[in-house]
């Protein structure tokens, strides 16, 4: 009844943005991303008859009440599927290279998954394994899989057409994907607090949701034909249009502090040089900037001279979960 499984997080080019379903995690727009090779999480889930609750280490400290009831709510779906419905002890360490600026729900959840169900002798395919990670945090479900990964958003109502699916194999493309430390404080506004206030209140969202399918088949063309250059402007061009419903959003919010604009103008700068590279930015300060593999070094070199960058982390295409 014991089991581990590692998961590497993901970075969304397009963004998922908006739920129609908050219990069941059920995505407004269809997003696509590229599964890292760093910024992992590894996870042990041990099923055991004595226990009379869950309990969750996070980075060998145990995790309080609220914490903890996030990882039972979420074990509650799997125990459904069980047949005795025990308690389980679950031990998670986020593999992130220094500061905890990165760690992801994404990663969390998708090895939760993947562990929590080899543990309780549940055979899922990774089909199951994204709707199932998909209800811990909706990015999970594309960490299931490796390389560029498309999470279609499904019409159903009980969420069983809304998983990833794998588009391109981790070395079937490299590029680097630079994660550029800018903040490591808590986010003030969550992602799934700021998505929905969006949808609710922002006058925008209306156009974000034209804009995505465009987008979605602008990005599925580059990568189709290896096309960096399309690739990396759509991307960049949709976490613009992301971050601008939030804008228009009552209140307002937006996740951008001075050093990321810092960054975004500095990738404007080395374009302006003749080398490609582009941004995108998810639900916090922190930028992920793309170009590729022979620009990665001196991309790296400029971002890190910036005064108010603390980090930048190489990644690049990396693998789906995994079992140790
Ligand atoms: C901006 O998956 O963290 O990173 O489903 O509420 O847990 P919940 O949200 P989460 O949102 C990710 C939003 C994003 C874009 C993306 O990863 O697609």
């Amino acid at each position: 009844m014991e089991a581990t499984a590692k998961a590497n997080t993901n970075i969304a080019l397009i963004k998922y943005w908006g739920k129609r379903d908050e219990q069941l995690f059920l995505p407004m727009n269809s997003s696509l991303s590229i599964t890292l090779d760093q910024l992992s999480t590894t996870t042990t889930v041990r099923w055991n008859l004595d226990l009379e609750k869950d309990v969750f280490w996070l980075n060998g400290q145990l995790e309080g009440e609220e914490e903890a009831n996030k990882i039972s709510r979420f074990l509650d779906k799997v125990r459904m599927q069980m047949e005795e419905k025990w308690y389980a002890t679950v031990e998670s360490v986020n593999q992130v290279p220094t500061s905890a600026g990165f760690a992801s729900s994404a990663s969390g959840f998708a090895a939760l998954a993947a562990a929590a169900t080899k543990a309780a002798g549940l055979a899922l395919n990774h089909q199951q394994l994204s709707i199932l990670a998909r209800q811990g945090s909706g990015s999970a479900c594309r960490s299931i899989y490796g390389g560029f990964v498309e999470w279609r958003k499904g019409e159903r109502l009980d969420g069983s057409d809304s998983y990833a699916i794998p588009i391109l194999q981790p070395h079937e493309w490299d590029l680097s994907i630079l994660s550029v430390l800018v903040e490591s404080k808590k986010k003030k506004v969550l992602s799934r607090e700021g998505m929905k206030r969006t949808v609710e209140t922002s006058p925008f969202y209306s156009g974000w949701l034209e804009a995505v399918p465009i987008d979605m088949q602008l990005a599925k063309e580059a990568i189709h034909h290896r096309d960096f250059e399309k690739l990396g402007r759509v991307t960049e061009s949709n976490a613009m249009k992301m971050h601008a419903t939030t804008l228009g959003a009552n209140p307002p919010f937006m996740y951008w502090q001075s050093a990321t604009f810092d960054v975004m103008e500095q990738v404007l700068e080395l374009r302006k040089k003749g080398i490609q590279a582009y941004f995108t930015i998810d639900a916090g300060p922190n930028v992920k900037v793309l170009c590729e593999p022979h620009d990665q070094k001196k991309v790296c070199e400029v971002l890190k001279s910036l005064p108010l960058v603390k980090d930048v982390f190489i990644c690049h295409p990396g693998s789906g979960i995994t079992y140790l």
